[in-house]
This record gives C-alpha cells, sequence and structure tokens, in this order.
C-alpha cells in the first residue's frame, strides 16, 4: 500500500514540478529576447548529454534508408541507430516473435470490444468527446513484453544515456465520417516540444494510406538555426507557422506491413494522417516524458553502459 502511495506521488510530482519543459513557456512569452534565452539555456543542456548530442545536434553519414528488417537477435544495430540520428525516424519490420505478436493481438481485441482478458494496468475505455472518430484506449505494463521492453532499452539507453521506462498506451482508433477536421496538435504537421524528444510505436497490423498513418518530416528533428528560429517565432508550432517550411524538404508516410515498431523523434514536424476513407487504425505508443524529466536534462549523466 505504502509503495502505491509513493508511485502515485512520483507520477503527480513528474507530471508538474519535473515536467519536461515544452512550448508552454513560449507561447506565454511572445517577446523574442525572452524566448531566445530560454531556448539557449535548455537547448545549452542537452548538448552535454553525449547520446542528445550525436541525434539531435552532430552531422551523420546518410544512411540508404531508414527501413530496416529486423535482426535474428532482435538489436537494434549501429547501422539503425545512424539513419535514426540521419533522417529523425527508423522503421523495422517484422518487429516481434510470434508469440509476442500474438499477446499483443489479444490486447486489441479486448481494446477494440472494450473487454478485459488480459492483465491491463488500466482497462479499455472510450475516450468521450471525440466527433469523427472513435478512440479506445488502455494503458499496459512493458514488462510483460519482453522483446518490446529490449527494443525500448535499447532505444532510451543510446538516445538519453539512461534506461528509462516508458508509459505504454493502447489506441483503436476508427473513423465514423466519411471525413474529419483537421485537429490541432494531431492531424496537423506539428512538433511536441522544442526539447530532444522520442517516442516509439508498434502496431501488429499493416497501415495504409487510408488508414491514417503516422508522417514525418524527415530531418526536421536536427537543433540548428532554422529550428530555433522557428521556435522563436511560432504561435501553433505547427504546419501554420511560416517558418516551419524551413525544417525540412521531404515528408513521408509511415504505412507499415503487420508487425511493424518505428521510432521518431517528436521534437520534429511529425502528425497523424486523416483518413481518407472508413477505416481504423491499432497502435501503441510508448512514451518516456514522465521519466525523463526536467532534471535529467538539467544535470546529463555521460556514462550509462550502453546496451
Ligand atoms: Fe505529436
Amino acid at each position: 500500500m505504502y509503495f502505491r502511495y509513493l508511485n502515485f506521488f512520483n507520477s503527480k510530482i513528474n507530471k508538474s514540478i519535473l515536467r519536461t519543459p515544452g512550448v508552454e513557456f513560449l507561447k506565454k512569452n511572445k517577446d523574442v529576447e525572452k524566448r531566445s534565452k530560454y531556448l539557449n539555456f535548455w537547448i545549452n543542456r542537452c548538448k552535454k548529454n553525449s547520446g542528445l548530442k550525436f541525434f539531435f545536434f552532430d552531422e551523420q553519414i546518410k544512411t540508404d534508408s531508414f527501413t530496416y528488417a529486423s535482426s535474428n537477435d532482435f538489436k537494434i544495430s549501429s547501422t539503425m541507430f545512424d539513419s535514426l540520428g540521419y533522417y529523425g525516424l527508423l522503421i523495422i519490420k517484422n518487429a516481434l516473435p510470434q508469440n509476442e505478436l500474438f499477446k499483443i493481438i489479444s490486447y486489441f481485441d479486448d481494446l477494440a470490444k472494450l473487454e478485459n482478458h488480459n492483465n491491463w494496468l488500466t482497462k479499455p475505455s472510450k475516450v468521450i468527446g471525440r466527433t469523427d472518430t472513435e478512440l479506445n484506449t488502455g494503458k499496459v505494463d512493458i514488462d510483460q513484453f519482453p522483446y518490446l521492453k529490449s527494443y525500448s532499452d535499447q532505444a532510451s539507453t543510446r538516445i538519453f544515456n539512461k534506461k528509462i521506462k516508458p508509459n505504454v498506451d493502447m489506441h483503436y482508433l476508427k473513423i465514423i465520417n466519411n471525413s474529419e477536421d483537421p485537429i490541432r496538435g494531431e492531424t496537423y504537421l506539428h512538433s511536441d516540444r522544442f526539447i530532444p524528444h522520442f517516442k516509439m510505436f508498434y502496431t501488429p497490423y499493416a497501415i495504409s494510406e487510408n488508414d491514417a498513418p503516422f508522417e514525418y518530416a524527415l530531418q526536421s528533428h536536427k537543433i540548428n538555426l532554422n529550428y530555433i528560429e522557428f521556435f522563436k517565432q511560432s504561435v501553433f508550432f505547427d504546419e501554420t507557422d511560416q517558418t516551419s517550411r524551413n525544417l525540412y524538404n521531404e515528408k513521408i508516410k509511415v504505412t507499415t506491413e503487420p508487425n511493424t515498431l518505428y521510432i521518431a523523434f517528436t521534437n520534429g514536424l511529425h502528425r497523424r494522417s486523416d483518413f481518407k476513407s472508413k477505416s481504423e487504425r491499432c497502435m501503441m505508443f510508448f512514451q518516456y516524458v514522465e521519466r525523463f524529466n526536467k532534471l535529467n536534462y538539467l544535470f546529463p549523466r555521460n556514462n550509462e553502459n550502453i546496451i
């Protein structure tokens, strides 16, 4: 009981005073000088973390692709990490062995029907207040999925220099109208926060052009002069801000085969495409923001063992 209260208390603190810096300060302060000071302070702290420096500041040699088949040992190779650093995106096809894939499908069966036959942290429920789409969500503990946990540990250790346990949300999203209105922070191309940031995604099913695939502006994660200018000048921090166009040359839609995992740097510009027809999409989201917080950005550690 004591530990449950302690976890609840830690979670509350991580979500409030230790919350990772986002664009809230920039939205409140339109003054370019103030914004500039704030951005420089946090960006200079990030540069001191050798993992963040490699992926978000250094130039990488261009790799042929950002899409790979999984290796026999289900490890993320150094070439895959180089591609992630170059493009801001890494796609791994056929990512999980069959037994873990089937386990995940049984969770999505629960989610679509709002049933509870599996070991959920937060039981499936419907998000209320949406008009064009129907969204069922539930939370799970990554410790139940050893291969997903291994990918996640490899990624967080390499990117943050620290193994971070993510929060894992499962989403079953279904279009209920023939089209949908654009949603800021979702179907507009946007940045989640100015500070280096990543999310991992997994889907057990194919996602076609019609099923609202994730779209990413390649290389928009790199922190350079255009990047800083975008955050200094933006109003909405999305594609409706003119300077967003300077952050990338090419956008790609992550259409997937079944059993695909991908990692994206979501300080770069991204969105969920809008549905093109009546369709549905199943996705697991792995988020690190709660446990890699303000203190981790302020006081970087550089010597964590790489897995
Ligand atoms: Fe986002």
